[in-house]
């Protein structure tokens, strides 16, 4: 066990919202097919210009208020983002900027696709454990609004922009922390999920631009099909890993990719559906920012209490995949 407290957590959701109804009139497209197909009603959208790094910097700012401490207290940042603000050097520099850590802790950017946030926490927990970090801030960010084609209703109609951060501080001697950790990468999956221009393999040119290679690329069907059991893989060899059964998990917090392969997830591991934590239906899937933007809200709904067990499960491009079960 990693021993450890989440001290605070905190999301950021951008004000404009995008209804079904919105996208069906500029797009072939209805609320009924988006609906039954994904239980996406609505999204929010950050407006064109402002960056998506004052979101990660929104959200890390209520973790750290709520943790009662201040950016000086930040020993480790760790950013799980598909959308750097550069590619060179990433985002996690444009937090620490934005937050003032003019102490300059260590930070970096976590790419791991949509998995990244499970990916970060359970980093940062090794990070802790092992005495080379102290405290550590872990924020997921996305605005994936920035590299969906708009006319193209199989992606764009997906995916929503926001922000989550966590505050995790050392707790020892108590019973709190990470109990189990799975993570796991696929390369024969990696064309799943991807923007194909724009890195060396191929270079940014007018063509690339004309041929739209820019934008995210998705096989739906692939990624459906392989979501459902990487993250029962991933969530089984966790609870193993902490000594648990599936039955003592009183929150399942999965990626919200689509309410249907949250579905047939549950189905699989044989869990009470009223103990999965669902947002997806009001925020879309906003990628490596979903889970700790369930969180915080569970946690501001009074849903999440001490001693809690939680399972939070993620796959993403890469395909990148994995779950971090932890003791509240
Ligand atoms: N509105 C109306 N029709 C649509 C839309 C839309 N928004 N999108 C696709 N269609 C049409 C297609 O054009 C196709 O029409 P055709 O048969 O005439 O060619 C038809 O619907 C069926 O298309 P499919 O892609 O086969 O539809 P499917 O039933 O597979 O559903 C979906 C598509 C919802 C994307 C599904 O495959 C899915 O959920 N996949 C997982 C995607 C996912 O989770 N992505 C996560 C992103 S990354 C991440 O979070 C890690």
């Amino acid at each position: 066990m990693i021993a450890l407290r989440v001290a605070g957590t905190g999301r950021f959701l951008p004000e404009r919202e995008i209804t079904n109804e919105d996208l069906s009139r500029t797009l072939d497209t209805s609320d009924e097919w988006i609906r039954s197909r994904t239980g996406i009603r609505r999204r929010r959208i950050l407006d064109p210009g402002d960056p998506p790094a004052d979101m990660g910097v929104a959200a890390a700012r209520a973790a750290l208020k709520r943790a009662g401490l201040t950016p000086r207290d930040v020993d480790l940042l760790l950013v799980a983002t598909n959308v750097p603000e550069e590619i060179i050097p990433g985002s996690a520099p444009f937090i620490a900027e934005g937050l003032g850590l003019s102490h300059e802790p260590p930070f970096f950017d976590v790419k791991a696709g949509c998995a990244g946030f499970v990916f970060g926490v359970a980093i940062a927990g090794a990070l802790m454990e092992s005495g080379l970090a102290g405290n550590a801030l872990v924020v997921g960010i996305e605005a994936l609004s920035r590299f969906v084609d708009w006319e193209d209703r199989k992606t764009c109609v997906l995916f929503g922009d926001g922000a989550g951060a966590v505050v995790l501080v050392r707790d020892s001697g108590g019973e709190r922390g990470i109990l189990g950790v799975s993570l796991h990468g696929d390369a024969t999956k990696r064309e799943l999920l991807r923007i194909a221009a724009g890195g060396v393999r191929l270079p940014a040119s007018p063509q690339t631009v004309a041929e739209k290679k820019h934008f995210l690329e998705m096989k739906g069907r692939g990624v459906y099909q392989s979501a459902v059991t990487m993250m029962e893989r991933a969530t089984v060899e966790a609870a193993q890993r902490a000594g648990i059964s599936l039955s003592d998990i009183d929150w399942l917090l999965p990626h919200q990719a689509n309410l249907r392969i949250i579905e047939a997830l549950v189905k699989r591991l044989g869990f009470p559906r009223e103990r999965v934590l669902v947002n997806i239906d009001r925020v879309a899937n906003t990628s490596t920012a979903s889970i700790p933007i369930l969180l915080d809200e569970a946690v501001r709904d009074g849903m999440i209490r001490e001693g809690h067990i939680l399972a939070l499960t993620a796959f993403g491009a890469g395909a990148c995949y994995g779950t971090v079960i932890l003791r509240w």
